[in-house]
């Protein structure tokens, strides 16, 4: 570690390494922190990623630490008397007002207070855990009353949790006060789906593997679906989903960058900076074709929902892209909450080879990438049927991520937040990334509310049952677009 340095701030006691850390999390009563930050700093202590922490929840509504850790504590795995005790003795709740420059300098004044309490020398994560609508705000209260410092020996970043904005109007303007006050390497925009195991995977299958990537193109591959199946309802979230529904919470950052992942062309290397170069010229490159929607029984009585909501909690929206390699090859997306199980996966789907027998195989083969629950990868190949001459049957040839390495791999938040600690930008997600993705929603959002004769159902919102699969009517949508789903 580097010998002490003289700065004015008198938490400054020793150079920063970066093991030592203050997380403070804006929105730190909410649903994510409950569910995800607090469990993924318990673990990080857990592993001993940091030695020491300060973790300061901030939130308009007046609470208490012990309320919100306790909240939390069930959404751990496995506890540990003092890693737990560790944690509860290094957080405090702090209630402030957003919008009020002075509570930031209170802030300040807390964060510091503790920082000398525990002996921490200035490192501090701020966690924009809370709605877009405040991005603009926090980020010009913590650059102006400089409660986010960067000096040599300590770093100040700023994580900003998805959605960013609800249109392509508002992530502009948030981009836009990001740019004025930080700079990029200061800035985390997060899409916890690029730090799960088998999603980080996905540019190194494809590019490292001779018989995959000269067969991604509209010459081999006839169609690609992105499942995000949940089997949740919206729980306790109302409020915010109703402001969003599926689109937005999660086809305009998950989905979409699923299938840059799996669509984009080869970055000139395989490193964070190029990869989100190549996955901005793919979004970019996206047209709507079509698009369906659909809401759960029931989602009207939850509580922050308003009572004639056109909220949408499932979606199956059909791209294409502009690029030559991918030309007229359709791109399916679905996703949708309160539905039959949970699955995520991609499905590749290759066109059939000319048939020389006199059955031929009434499959093509596929390659399937299933990312939630479980994570494996299947290759659908024909082989032979056995005792037989020229019959072909569909088989698997399967990767399994837990047979074949066996590591438990961390959850996605927890390698997210080890991520900013190290200050790795690679798995975050670029400004323009973003905006082009937000163009595609902006797109559907304009055509459901004009009438539409040739596509009626673009203006509809059709019901299913709590456990569905789908709504019933996308039956009719699936045969108009040959698409049948894989989950
Ligand atoms: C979040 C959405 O980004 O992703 C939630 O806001 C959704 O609505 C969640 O449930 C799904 O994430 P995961 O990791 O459970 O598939």
């Amino acid at each position: 570690m580097a010998k002490q340095k003289k700065t004015n701030n008198k938490t400054q006691t020793k150079d920063c390494s970066s093991d030592t850390v203050t997380f403070i999390i804006m929105g730190g009563g909410g649903d994510l922190s409950i569910r995800k930050l607090i469990p993924a700093i318990y673990n990080l202590l857990e592993k001993k990623t940091i030695t020491n922490c300060s973790v300061v929840l901030t939130a308009r509504s007046p609470r208490k630490a012990a309320q919100v850790l306790t909240k939390a504590k069930k959404y751990i795995k496995k506890v540990k008397v003092s890693t737990w005790n560790k944690l509860v003795s290094c957080a405090i709740y702090h209630q402030m007002d957003f919008s009020n420059p002075g509570d930031y300098q209170k802030l300040d004044k807390v964060i510091q207070k503790q920082e000398t309490k525990l002996k921490l020398c200035g490192n501090r994560i701020f966690y924009l855990a809370t709605i877009p609508q405040n991005f603009n705000i926090i980020t010009k209260n913590l650059a102006r009353t400089k409660t986010i410092r960067n000096t040599k020996t300590h770093s100040s970043k700023v994580v900003y949790e998805k959605p960013f904005g609800d249109n392509y109007k508002s992530a502009k303007s948030i981009n836009k006060s990001l740019k004025k006050h930080f700079t990029e390497k200061q800035v985390y925009r997060v899409d916890h789906y690029l730090e799960k195991e088998l999603v980080s995977n996905i540019g190194l299958l494809r590019f490292t593997n001779r018989i995959l990537e000269p067969l991604f193109s509209h010459k081999h591959i006839e169609s690609i679906q992105i499942i995000i199946n949940e089997k949740l309802d919206v729980q306790k979230r109302g409020r915010f989903y109703d402001n969003y529904g599926a689109l937005k919470d999660v086809v305009q950052n998950h989905a979409l960058q699923l299938l840059a992942l799996t669509c984009m062309g080869a970055p000139k290397r395989l490193d964070g900076e190029h990869i989100r170069a190549s996955k901005a010229k793919f979004l970019k490159s996206l047209m709507i074709k079509d698009f369906f929607l659909g809401q759960y029984e029931g989602y009207k009585n939850t509580k922050g929902v308003t009572k004639n909501s056109k909220t949408e909690t499932f979606a199956a929206v059909k791209l294409i892209s502009k690029e030559r390699r991918w030309e007229n090859v359709p791109f399916f997306i679905k996703t949708g909450k309160a539905l039959k199980e949970k699955r995520t996966l991609i499905q590749i789907k290759f066109k059939p080879v000319k048939c020389l027998l006199d059955y031929c195989p009434s499959e093509t083969n596929h390659l399937t990438i299933n990312i939630d629950p479980v994570d494996n990868i299947h290759f659908h190949l024909n082989s032979k049927v056995p005792n037989s001459h020229q019959k072909v049957a569909p088989v698997k040839l399967n990767f399994s991520q837990k047979a074949n390495f066996n590591i438990n791999t961390p959850k996605a938040y927890q390698i997210l937040l080890e991520d900013v600690i190290k200050g790795d930008q690679s798995v975050f997600v670029r400004s323009d990334e973003i905006e082009f993705a937000w163009k595609v929603i902006d797109k559907i959002e304009d055509l459901r509310k004009k009438p539409n004769k040739k596509y009626p159902h673009q203006n509809k919102l059709y019901t299913y049952k709590k456990g569905a699969s789908s709504p019933e009517e996308l039956g009719a949508w699936n045969k108009k677009h040959k698409i049948k789903w894989t989950a």
